[in-house]
């Protein structure tokens, strides 16, 4: 077994060659490259990554899992190598932008060209002229700031109501994607990383913003990608299937031993919140009518949210012999900071033993799932809570080993990523000393033969 324990001081020690067995360590290429620049996510991996295990991994065509799909970086790579998919994704406007993704290859794009131009014709023609949009606003949406201007939101009405006239269903879906993945860019909130208003973050507000043009500008990319990509003779052969739920009900969707290679990410233990940070496209995309429709799907996210479990009595690691250091680690989070009410050390135990309890499930998932002598790639970052360092990808390996799964490798790809708000609040990531390192790792679990 090859493992390069992520122990920090080594880190400093590591040359850049070294500190990815893969392509892409920064992440960055799935901005630059078609169809995965589409729509923003935070993405774990970049489509390099992904391009590195299929090649080394898979000779004919087989069978990728994504039990985490996201906007669909490992279901896109593989699709476009010749390989099927499956993907499972909770969230309902990841998986739009996941469905849309995996079948462009199937679209008519001449249609949607078509409708770019009639869009541009509608629009200039009604954003003049005293037309009153039929379409409003969700009611169910509430934010402590008006997200849209009123000049903005007349616009994007304009352009909801050409969208809701459109036909083609997946054309539609198409228009769906192409505002979803711009509509923050001109409200009065921003991603930093989570979303909040623009003025707590020192910008100015949106009073007015060109709509249609950068939304017709993402159309027009999302076409040219197609026909860049076009030429791909593996378009058209292959199918992935997106699941929109959560990865735990893997016994409804898949069959045992299929899966050929599992490349994924799982949410991190640094309470990122994806449903309320995609809020506005939830309601605007019509998935969410009221707060209580958000609450499933807090409660099916990976390892829960700390808003979901700070409040319960101690919450225990539930699944047979957990790791004494976890335990532990575990034990002591949980004194640390009583005076603190919610924001104890308690809350924070109870969100680390939720988290290591969805990691036993997911490693049960993977053991259900894969061929004899297949592997799963996971990337996974560790996490500081309450100033105290939790090595996920150690646990995470541990834990696998109970199911039943080998422990192949560990290699740290990244280090010293950009923390976010919470653990900021607690330990700012610039005054951490090296033992408060933040890393990404990727963890390669085997079914045994
Ligand atoms: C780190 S992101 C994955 C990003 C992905 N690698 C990509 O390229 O876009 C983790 C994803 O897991 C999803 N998720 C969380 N809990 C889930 C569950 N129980 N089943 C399926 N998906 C889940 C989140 O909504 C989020 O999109």
């Amino acid at each position: 077994m090859q493992l390069k324990l992520p122990f920090l001081a080594s880190l400093e020690e590591l040359k850049p060659e070294d500190k990815s067995a893969f392509s892409d360590p920064s992440f960055a290429s799935n901005k630059l490259l078609p169809v995965h620049r589409w729509v923003p996510w935070i993405a774990g991996f970049s489509s390099g990554f992904v391009r590195g295990i299929i090649e080394d991994k898979l000779d004919e065509r087989a069978i990728v899992l994504d039990p985490f799909a996201g906007v669909g970086t490992t279901l896109v790579e593989a699709t476009l190598m010749g390989h099927d998919g499956i993907g499972f994704e909770i969230n309902p406007y990841a998986a739009l932008a996941c469905r849309v993704k995996v079948n462009a290859h199937k679209l008519n794009w001449q249609d949607v060209r078509r409708e770019v131009s009639r869009l541009q014709e509608f629009y200039n023609h009604t954003v003049s002229n005293g037309y009153s949009p039929i379409s409003k606003p969700p009611s169910g949406f509430r934010s402590r700031k008006a997200f849209y201007s009123l000049t903005v939101l007349r616009k994007v009405l304009i352009i909801q109501d050409f969208i809701n006239r459109l036909n083609n269903e997946q054309t539609q879906e198409v228009f769906k994607l192409a505002f979803a993945s711009t509509m923050v860019h001109y409200s009065n909130y921003s991603y930093e990383p989570s979303l909040g208003t623009r003025s707590a973050a020192g910008k100015s507000d949106i009073e007015d913003f060109p709509v249609l043009d950068i939304i017709a500008e993402k159309l027009n990319r999302m076409i040219l990608d197609i026909e860049e990509i076009g030429d791909n003779i593996y378009a058209g052969l292959t199918n992935a299937r997106i699941i929109n739920s959560s990865f735990f009900d893997y016994e409804q969707h898949i069959e045992a031993n299929s899966i050929d290679v599992a490349i994924t990410s799982p949410p991190y233990l640094n309470n990122y919140h994806y449903i309320r940070n995609t809020r506005p496209h939830l309601y605007w995309l019509g998935f969410v009518k009221n707060p209580n429709d958000t609450k499933p799907l807090e409660h099916q996210n990976f390892g829960k949210y700390w808003q979901t479990v700070r409040e319960l009595d101690a919450v225990n690691l539930t699944f047979p012999d957990p790791p004494v250091e976890l335990i532990d680690k575990i034990a002591y989070l949980r004194t640390l900071n009583l005076e603190r009410g919610i924001y104890s050390g308690n809350g924070w135990a109870n969100y680390a033993a939720s988290y290591f309890n969805d990691c036993y499930r997911f490693a049960q998932g993977l053991r259900y799932a894969l061929k004899p002598g297949s592997s799963a790639f996971i990337v996974i970052g560790n996490s500081i809570l309450q100033g105290v360092m939790i090595p996920t990808d150690l646990y995470l390996s541990k834990i696998a080993e109970r199911s039943g799964l080998e422990l192949v490798s560990i290699n740290i790809l990244r280090a010293t990523r950009v923390g976010n708000s919470i653990i900021q609040s607690d330990v700012r990531v610039a005054k951490a000393d090296s033992s408060h390192r933040l890393y990404e790792s990727v963890v390669e679990l085997r079914q045994p033969r």
